[in-house]
């Protein structure tokens, strides 16, 4: 049973194609990552699935239902947790989800209690009654995310939930996320950054330019690069030809410096170790350390999409594009 269905799904404006013909299911409980740099079409794609932009062609179904213009028959089933947040400003967190939760018909004991049991379970007690302004990013996030579940959603939309907020807090939330998905609610989430995709979502859509390019099961992904053999070197002076030496004794290896003195070998077949460290003990280069590397979504998205990682995160420094 799907939770979600997209069929040749678009979204034009004026001649810019945002999502092309995007065809996707969601699999009841299960969570389903949009995976996909900035401009990708992830926001847009959502938008259509929640009503809150017409799709310019394609059809949608909503826990068994189609949907057209209209989406008021299934909304009750819907969270949705937008990128930048939708809460009051001068209101406490308190009262901004007893508001959401008013939103949804919720009398007002009911209410009052969930809106204490989410500021509970998110760790928010505590800042219960401060203005949603003054809270720190982190803080307005989990407020946002619960404010999207406060009607118990039996399908939660999260865009880019960990985006921009600190290494703990962003723990945080995806323990939010693994809970509410281990307690059955259905997650589709977006999100640019990979090892998030990889250790959080069941299934993933790599989607560039408005295409999705590659979808699958984690481990299917990863079948793609089960063959490749990576290693990182350390050298201490390294000469800057030594990368292409170790190509040269491996054909079809790719070598890339990624940082100073870290050279990556990748190779389809066994790379030639005893030679590797004799053309490095050779050239004076001193190899510090030299171990293996457990290939990852990285490299299967790098493949698919030719997209490096940290134009993803919107960082153009590192490790070049592999030919
Ligand atoms: N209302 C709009 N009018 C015109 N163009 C739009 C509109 N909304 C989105 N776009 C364009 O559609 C494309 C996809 O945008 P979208 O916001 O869906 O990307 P995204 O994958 O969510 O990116 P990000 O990671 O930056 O959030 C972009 O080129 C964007 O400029
Ligand atoms: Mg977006």
């Amino acid at each position: 049973m799907f939770a979600l269905a997209a069929s040749n799904l678009s979204k034009k404006f004026d001649q810019l194609t945002a999502v092309d013909q995007v065809s996707f299911e969601v699999k009841k409980g299960e969570i389903f990552g949009f995976l996909g740099p900035n401009g990708a079409g992830k926001t847009t794609t959502i938008n259509m699935l929640t009503g809150l932009a017409r799709p310019s062609s394609g059809k949608m179904e909503i826990a068994g239902q189609t949907v057209g213009s209209s989406m008021k028959r299934v909304q009750h089933l819907l969270g949705i947790v937008p990128d930048e947040s939708n809460l009051y400003d001068e209101l406490s967190g308190y009262d901004n989800l007893c508001f959401c939760a008013s939103l949804y018909g919720m009398a007002k004991k009911e209410r009052q209690t969930r809106a204490k049991e989410l500021l509970d379970q998110f760790g928010l007690a505590d800042a219960a009654n401060r203005k949603f302004k003054a809270y720190s990013k982190g803080m307005k996030r989990k407020l946002t995310i619960a404010a999207g579940i406060i009607h118990n959603p039996e399908i939660l939309f999260l865009d880019e939930p960990t985006t921009g907020i600190d290494v703990a807090s962003a723990r945080q939330i995806r323990q939010l996320i693994t809970t509410l998905n281990q307690h059955g609610t259905t997650i589709f989430l977006t999100t640019h950054y990979i090892e998030e995709a990889e250790r959080l979502c069941h299934r993933i859509a790599f989607i560039v330019a408005g295409k999705i390019v590659r979808c699958g099961p984690v481990e299917q992904l990863m079948s793609d690069v089960q063959d490749q053999q990576i290693m990182e070197l350390s050298i201490e002076h390294c000469a800057p030809d030594l990368p292409r030496q170790l190509m040269a004794l491996c054909p079809d290896s790719q070598a890339e410096l990624t940082g100073e003195g870290v050279i990556r070998l990748y190779s389809p077949v066994p790379l030639p170790l005893a030679e590797i460290f004799s053309v490095i003990e050779k050239s004076k280069n001193e190899l510090l350390e030299a171990k293996r590397i457990r290939p990852s979504l990285e490299e299967v998205f790098v493949r698919v999409t030719g997209i490096e990682k940290e134009k993803m995160s919107g960082n153009n420094m590192g490790r070049r594009k592999k030919q």
